[in-house]
């Protein structure tokens, strides 16, 4: 799937690019399935909120699910993304972060290559996150909140905060967000499951904890060009990869393959017993 010239505009001119209606509900409804099988693993690159119970993000899924697999070689999200990063590109980070009804927190203020440059030493922001709306995302559970033209400036200075929430974040202080967004506004990504966000390694994001009773999965692809990997492995390779091998896209019908054999395979169950 490529963009179109003015889609190419838009992302390098505000950072970011929202397409809606990008995946069917049958694809989605496999990722639901297995984000929900996922949590329920007892497994460290599943990371619970500071409740300890509840889910907060699940680290490295296409590593352990097939399902999410086949989504890290999906062509609809791989190729565009080669097509702004100018070439073949690696997995350096997979999420499939939770904001669980109710309980779901705040992700702070922050820029993905800050950490990408301050803990891996990725030599440039030659790398950039396409995240895929598995729940429909709304004014009420958490949506991602991005600053329009944050990415133009380079890294900002972070603190690195390890308290407020269970995963240690460099986050952004509270003067350089408000000149920010007085300057930009802020841009609340939303939409129908199947939605696809892609932005700028360099665009400064967040979101707030969820108080609805819906909870919010969002599957974040941070992919990286090949030329440009990380050059420290401080963190676990669960966090921050280390295959650089370009990635191969899979073809398009990788997804609704398994729709169709599960539905074939609820088709073939004996009917139930119930009266
Ligand atoms: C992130 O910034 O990596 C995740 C934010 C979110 O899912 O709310
Ligand atoms: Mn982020």
């Amino acid at each position: 799937m490529n963009l179109t010239s003015s889609q190419i505009q838009q992302f390098h001119e505000t950072g970011y690019l929202m397409l809606q209606g990008l995946f069917s509900s049958e694809e989605v409804g496999v990722l639901r399935d297995a984000s929900r099988e996922i949590y329920g693993l007892s497994r460290k690159e599943v990371v619970r909120e500071k409740d300890g119970k509840t889910p907060r993000t699940a680290f490295a899924a296409h590593c352990y699910n097939e399902a999410f697999r086949r989504l890290g070689r999906h062509p609809r999200l791989i190729e565009p993304v080669m097509q702004l990063l100018a070439g073949p590109v690696y997995m350096h980070q997979y999420k499939v972060n939770a904001k669980a009804a109710f309980d779901g927190e705040v992700w702070q203020w922050h820029q993905d290559y800050g950490t990408w440059s301050r803990d891996d030493l990725m030599p440039e922001p030659r790398a950039m996150n396409i995240a895929l709306f598995i729940d429909a995302v709304t004014e009420f559970n958490g949506p991602l909140w991005i600053i329009p033209r944050s990415h133009r400036e380079g890294v900002y200075q972070a603190g690195h905060d390890l308290d407020t929430t269970s995963y240690p974040l460099w986050t952004l202080d509270k003067a350089t967000v408000r000149s920010l967004a007085d300057r930009n506004g802020i841009y609340s990504a939303k939409g129908e499951a199947g939605g696809v966000l892609m932005f700028h390694s360099n665009l400064v994001h967040a979101s707030s904890p969820n108080l609805s009773p819906w909870s919010r999965t969002i599957v974040y692809l941070s992919l990286c060009h090949v030329d440009n990997h990380i050059q420290r492995f401080k963190r676990p390779e669960w966090i921050a990869h280390r295959d650089f091998a370009p990635i191969q896209p899979l073809h398009d019908d990788c997804l609704a393959e398994i729709a169709a054999t599960e539905e074939g395979r609820s088709e073939a169950e004996p009917a139930s017993m119930a009266t």
